[in-house]
C-alpha cells in the first residue's frame, strides 16, 4: 500500500469542557483544520476528530466551584465549544465527549487488556489527604513544591516550574487546594502501568515519529533522563471506573486520548465505515516500534504542554493494548496577549467569543492572524493593534484588493468571463505556488503556506497594475480580454488556495467568480483548469474590508479593563480608602521599625521598580507584610564550605555553608546553572537558617541562600559587599 493511500485520522487535543474558549485553543484547531483541509484539497482521505474532555480534577474543581454536578458543567462547555467550532469554520467530522458510552467502553476494554498483558500492578502509595476537609486529594485538589525545581506545582504537573508530570506523594508541603490547609499523605493501594519496561520501545518509535521538534525532540530526552511507571487511578467518583475496584477510577490521562478511538467508533457508526483502519492498523507488523509498516497514518495536533502525555504515555498504552500509533505529533508554541504571558486569572486573555466573534469580526481574520503570526512552534503574541495591521496590510491591501479590482473591472467591462487563453507562465506559477505550499504544511510550517500563497497575490496584483486594463478597454478590446481572463485566472488559483486558511471568505470569492459549488471540496489541481470564457461573473463584492482605529481602541479598553479588574480582585490595586488607610498604617509601623529594616524594604521596593520598568510589565506586589513578619525570616551571612552535584537533578547543588555558632547547614540550591561547583566554594553569602527542613530529590535541606534574578535569565548570589563573619545577622 502506498503512502498516499492509507487511511489517515486528525486529531485535536480535546479541550476541557470547563470553561469558555480562548484564543490558546484556537491556536491548536485552526491550523490543525487548515491541515485537514489542505489533505482533503490534495484528494486525501481524512477523517478529522475531536471531543470535551469531560473527567478528571479539572473538571470536578470547576463544578464545585460553580455549585454545580461535572455532568451539569461539561454538559453546557461541551455545547459552548461545539458552537465556537463551527463559527470558527473549523468541522470536525466527530466531535463527541470521554463521558459518552463509546469511551467508557473502549477505556475499559484497553485498561484490561493492559492488566491482562501484565503491564499494571497494585502498589501503596502516599496520597495527599486533607483532614480538614475529609479527603484524599487528587491531583489540582493539592499544591506544594515541586521535588525537581522547587517551583510552586500541583499534584500531577509542574505547571509553573520545570512541567514535569508529577505523581502522587511527590509534592514537597503538599496543601489543600479546597480549604488551604497543610495536607499529610496516607498510604493507600493505587494501580500502575509499568512506563518503564517500553524505555526501548519508546526509544525506536520516537526515532521514527514525524511532527514538529518541539515534541519529538523532547521526547526523546525524557526518555533518555528515565521513565518512571505511572499511577493511573485516582480517588474520585467520577470518571471511568477502574475494574474491579470500589472507589477508584481512571486517570483522565488515561480515558482522554482513548477517546480519539471511541470518536472515531461514534463517526464509524455514523457513515458505516470502519474505525479499526485507523486504530488496529496491521499493528502485528508494527513490532518493535517501527512506524512505516502501519497502514494508517495519525496525526495528532496538541498544545505544546502535553508533549509528554502524546510523545510517553499514550504510544506506551497503545501499544501495551495492541493499537496502532501516532505517526505524526505537532505541538503548537505558546500564546501571548499583548506581550504578556497568557493568564486568565491576570485577564490575559481573549475569549473567542465575547471578545471576538460577538465583536463582529470575522472568524478568517483569527484564522489568518492564527496560523501567519509566526512559525507554528514558537511563541504567538496577539495584539489588537497587531492584528489591525496584519489584516489591513495583507489580506485588505494585497488579496482583497486584487480580488476586488480584478473582478469588478470584469464585471463592468465583459459581465463574464472574456475570451482569453491562460498563459503558460501565469499556469507554472501557480503550479510552483501549489507545490511550494504543499510542502510547507507537510513540514507543519502553517506561516510558509500564507507566505507563498500572498506572493502569489502580490504577483497578480503587480500582473494587473502593469497591463494597464483600464488602458486597454478603450483601445484594444480583445487584448484587455486576455489580461483580464488571466487575471481571473489567478483570482481563481487564490481562491482555492486561501480556502484552507480562510474557508468562508473564498466560498464568497468563488461565488463572485460565477462557479459553482463548495470550493472547500475543489482539488489544487483545479487551481490550474483554465476558466471558461463566456461564463456569467457573479456580484463583486468588497472581500476584506479595514479594521478601523475606533474599533481596535475600542477592544483595546475592553483588554484593559479586564486586567484592571483582574488585578483588583486579587488584591493589587486597592480601591481609594484602602490607599489611604494603608498610607496611614504604613507610616505607623515604619516610625517603629529600625533604620536598617527600613532600608531593605526601600530596596526591595526598587529592585521590583526595576524589573517592572525592564519587561514593560505591570508590577507585581504581594500582600503587604509587617516588619514582624520580615523579621521571622532568621537571615544570616554564611561561608559556603563546599558544593556537590546530586545524583537525581541536573539544577541542584547540594551545599553545606558555615554559619557561624549554629551548626553547618546542609543546603539544597538550584543555582547550578548559573555556577561552577569550585566557583562556589568560599563565598560569602546571606542564609536564611530557620526555614522549615524539606527533602528536595531527596536530599535533606535546611535552609535557603538568597540570590537574585531578572526574569531573564540572569541569577546570581546575594552576597554582603565587605568580608563578614559567618554567623553575623543580616537585618
Ligand atoms: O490539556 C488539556 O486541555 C487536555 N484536556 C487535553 C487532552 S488531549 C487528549 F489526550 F485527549
Ligand atoms: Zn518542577
Amino acid at each position: 500500500m502506498s503512502q498516499d493511500t492509507k487511511p489517515m485520522i486528525v486529531t485535536c487535543g480535546l479541550p476541557y469542557a470547563n470553561g469558555m474558549a480562548h484564543l490558546g485553543h484556537m491556536r491548536t484547531y485552526v491550523p490543525a483544520d487548515i491541515y485537514v483541509r489542505s489533505q482533503r484539497k490534495q484528494g486525501r482521505d481524512v477523517v478529522f476528530i475531536c471531543g470535551s474532555d469531560t473527567h478528571g480534577t479539572p473538571v470536578v474543581v470547576n463544578a464545585e466551584k460553580e455549585g454545580v454536578t461535572p455532568k451539569e458543567l461539561v454538559t453546557i462547555y461541551h455545547k459552548h465549544f461545539l458552537d465556537i467550532f463551527t463559527r470558527m469554520g473549523v468541522h470536525f467530522d466527530a466531535y463527541g465527549t470521554t463521558d459518552d458510552e463509546e469511551n467508557h467502553i473502549r477505556t475499559t476494554e484497553i485498561v484490561q487488556k493492559l492488566i491482562d498483558n501484565d503491564y499494571v500492578y497494585a502498589k501503596n502509595i502516599d496520597i495527599a489527604y486533607c483532614p480538614h476537609c475529609d479527603r484524599f486529594l487528587p491531583d489540582r485538589y493539592v499544591e506544594g513544591i515541586c521535588p525537581h525545581c522547587e517551583a510552586v506545582a500541583r499534584g500531577d504537573e509542574c505547571d509553573q516550574g520545570c512541567k514535569k508530570p508529577l505523581y502522587p506523594g511527590e509534592l514537597i508541603d503538599p496543601r489543600c487546594t479546597v480549604c488551604k490547609n497543610q495536607a499529610e499523605y496516607r498510604s493507600q493501594e493505587h494501580y500502575f502501568f509499568k512506563l518503564s519496561e517500553f524505555d526501548g520501545f519508546l526509544k525506536e518509535y520516537l526515532e521514527a515519529l514525524k511532527g514538529t521538534d518541539n515534541a519529538v525532540n523532547y521526547s526523546k530526552g525524557w526518555v533518555t533522563q528515565g521513565l518512571e511507571d505511572w499511577c493511573i487511578t485516582r480517588n474520585m467518583d467520577w470518571g471511568v471506573k477502574f475494574p474491579g475496584v470500589e472507589g477508584l477510577v481512571i486517570y483522565v490521562w488515561v480515558d482522554a486520548p482513548i477517546g480519539y478511538i471511541a470518536f472515531t467508533e461514534e463517526w464509524a457508526k455514523a457513515n458505516n465505515d470502519s474505525w479499526e483502519k485507523f486504530w488496529k492498523a496491521n499493528v502485528s507488523a508494527n513490532a518493535g516500534g517501527t512506524l512505516a509498516a502501519q497502514n494508517s497514518e495519525i496525526v495528532h495536533f496538541i498544545g505544546g504542554d502535553i508533549v509528554y502525555h502524546h510523545c510517553i504515555f499514550w504510544p506506551a498504552m497503545l501499544k501495551g493494548a495492541g493499537y496502532s500509533l501516532p505517526t505524526d505529533v505537532v505541538a503548537s508554541g505558546m500564546v501571548k496577549i499583548e506581550d504578556k504571558k497568557f493568564s486568565k486569572s491576570r485577564g490575559y486573555v481573549v475569549w473567542v467569543s465575547e471578545d471576538y466573534l460577538d465583536q463582529g469580526f470575522h472568524p478568517d481574520l483569527l484564522r489568518y492572524y492564527l496560523s501567519s503570526y509566526t512559525s507554528h512552534t514558537k511563541e504567538l503574541n496577539f495584539g489588537w493593534e497587531m492584528l489591525q495591521e496584519k489584516i489591513n496590510s495583507e489580506l485588505v491591501a494585497v488579496l482583497g484588493n486584487l480580488f476586488y479590482r480584478s473582478l469588478l473591472f470584469a464585471s463592468k467591462n465583459f459581465g463574464e468571463i472574456p475570451t482569453g487563453t491562460a498563459d503558460p507562465e501565469i499556469l507554472e506559477r501557480i503550479k510552483q505556488t501549489t507545490a511550494e505550499a504543499i510542502q510547507a504544511l507537510e513540514e507543519y510550517e502553517f506561516k510558509k503556506y500564507s507566505d507563498t500563497v500572498m506572493e502569489l497575490a502580490s504577483y497578480a496584483n503587480t500582473y494587473f497594475q502593469s497591463h494597464e486594463p483600464w488602458a486597454l478597454i478603450k483601445t484594444d478590446k480583445g487584448k484587455c480580454g486576455e489580461v483580464v481572463y488571466n487575471s481571473l485566472q489567478l483570482v481563481k488559483a487564490l481562491t482555492i488556495l486561501f480556502e484552507p486558511v480562510t474557508p468562508g471568505k473564498m466560498q464568497e470569492a468563488w461565488e463572485q467568480l460565477g462557479l459553482s459549488g463548495n470550493v472547500s471540496d475543489v482539488l489544487y489541481e483545479e487551481a490550474l483548469v483554465p476558466l471558461v470564457s463566456g461564463r456569467k461573473l457573479g456580484n463583486p463584492e468588497i472581500l476584506f474590508t479595514k479594521l478601523e482605529d475606533d474599533k481596535i481602541a475600542e477592544m483595546d479598553e475592553i483588554a484593559k479593563k479586564r486586567v484592571h479588574l483582574a488585578l483588583k480582585e486579587a488584591g493589587l490595586v486597592p480601591n481609594e480608602e484602602k490607599l489611604v488607610e494603608d498610607a496611614k498604617s504604613k507610616k505607623e509601623k515604619a516610625s517603629k521599625s529600625c533604620a536598617a529594616g527600613e532600608k531593605m524594604s526601600e530596596n526591595k521596593a526598587d529592585s521590583k521598580d526595576n524589573k517592572t520598568e525592564k519587561h514593560g510589565n505591570e508590577p507585581e506586589l504581594l500582600p503587604e507584610i509587617t516588619i514582624d513578619d520580615f523579621f521571622k525570616a532568621q537571615i544570616k551571612v554564611g561561608k559556603i564550605l563546599s558544593a556537590e552535584t546530586i545524583e537525581k537533578s541536573t539544577k541542584l547543588y547540594k551545599i553545606m555553608v558555615d554559619v557561624g555558632e549554629l551548626e553547618p547547614r546542609q543546603i539544597v540550591s538550584g543555582i547550578r546553572a548559573y555556577y561552577e561547583m569550585d566557583e562556589l566554594v568560599g563565598k560569602t553569602v546571606c542564609v536564611i537558617v530557620n526555614l522549615k527542613a524539606a527533602k528536595l530529590c531527596g536530599v535533606q535541606s535546611q535552609g535557603m541562600i538568597l540570590a537574585a534574578d531578572d526574569g531573564n535569565g540572569k541569577v546570581c548570589l546575594l552576597m554582603p559587599d565587605q568580608e563578614l563573619e559567618p554567623g553575623s545577622d543580616v537585618c
